[in-house]
């Protein structure tokens, strides 16, 4: 017999950025942050988990390629499913899996992304949340939301925050262990179903520094972190959960820009510098920020991450397709702009 099951998740933009972690094998943060999960139809992971009496080892296929599972990332968030699977019991299909089997019992995955890899999206976000939630269900595991988010940190920080639509927020925590460090959701789907998302995929890929190997440097070597996680997140956490509350796109965009941008000067105070931004990055924000300024309040707020893809959000329809227009316009997809496509998505589900 084989017993299967398949999720779907989709990737979260932060508008307040994780950068730096205080435990790199817990992958505990050094602030919270907080996010907007995308229209799984946009940018989401699928992923089937299979097991079978008869499969020997453990094996997984990302986008259809054998990839290696000796990862310690994998291994924690399997090695915490597994520890919490229950009995299950399947009469139509006769398969019968006590609790104690499942230490015996080998897996297979199959995980999909429905965007380009090479687009340097962030799948990470996507594939450990999907991964742990399909596992969770498989296994029986009885765990609500937030605790598998704390299981999906493990695989990777940003993960947690898949797990919820809407609006979600990564609680840093205290405890050691980790416990505390989970996501909750500050707002669902249809709270703020005005706002449309709009990605800028930037063509040339610059020689990357992963997140992981960059946040890490940026925590041994940067000033400025120590003063951004002790001074500045915590009140843009409190000024970003009221903007979010009350729909005030003012606030909510220039506290999404300024956060950004301090990430990004976060990451050029580190020894040696991070580049993340290119040329066409910044003349994005250029164009937004002018039209905002013409506009006399926000139309649109901008946020980059550990890449040179710009996302943008609108403060509604209307406001997107204007937006769309003049990218078109400023940065027609070709070699020359460095743009490669546009995505556009409803904020959520
Ligand atoms: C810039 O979650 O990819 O996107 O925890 O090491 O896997 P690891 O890092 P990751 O970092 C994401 C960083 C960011 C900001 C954010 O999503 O909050």
């Amino acid at each position: 017999w084989v017993r299967m099951v398949t999720a779907q998740t989709p990737t979260n933009i932060a508008v307040i950025k994780y950068w730096g972690k205080r435990d790199e094998t817990l992958i505990l943060p050094v602030n919270d942050s907080i996010s907007v999960t995308l229209d799984p139809a946009h940018l989401c992971t699928t992923t089937t988990v299979a097991v079978s009496p008869s499969f020997d080892q453990d094996r997984m296929w990302l986008n259809g390629k054998e990839i290696s599972l000796a990862g310690g990332r994998f291994q924690s968030c399997l090695k915490e499913i597994r520890s919490r699977a229950c009995d299950v019991e399947d009469e139509e299909k006769g398969i019968k899996i006590a609790k104690k089997d499942w230490e015996n019992l080998h897996l297979h995955i199959a995980s999909y992304n429905n965007f380009p890899t090479a687009a340097g999206l962030a799948s990470s976000a996507a594939g450990f949340a999907c991964l742990v939630f399909a596992l969770a269900k498989l296994m029986n595991a009885k765990e609500d939301q937030s605790q598998l988010s704390a299981i999906a940190r493990q695989g990777s920080g940003s993960a947690c925050r898949s797990l919820y639509g809407g609006f979600v927020k990564w609680i840093m925590g205290k405890d050691e262990d980790g416990r505390d460090s989970l996501a909750v959701q500050l707002a669902d789907e249809k709270h703020w179903d005005d706002l449309v998302i709009i990605i800028a995929v930037v063509s040339s890929r610059q020689k990357e520094t992963s997140s992981t190997s960059g946040m890490r440097e940026t925590v041994e070597t940067s000033l400025l972190l120590k003063h951004r996680a002790k001074e500045v997140v915590p009140k843009r956490i409190v000024q970003m959960e009221e903007a979010i509350k009350n729909r005030d796109f003012a606030s909510f965009a220039q506290l999404t820009c300024s956060d950004s941008n301090q990430f990004h000067a976060v990451c050029l105070d580190t020894s040696p510098p991070i580049f993340y931004m290119n040329d066409t990055s910044h003349r994005i924000i250029s164009v937004v920020e002018k039209w905002n300024r013409s506009e006399g309040v926000p139309q649109v707020a901008y946020t980059f991450d550990a890449g040179p893809n710009a996302v943008m959000i609108a403060r509604d329809r209307k406001t997107a397709s204007l937006l769309l227009q003049r990218l078109l316009f400023h940065f027609p997809p070709n070699a020359e702009t460095d743009l490669n496509s546009y995505i556009i998505g409803d904020k959520s589900i």
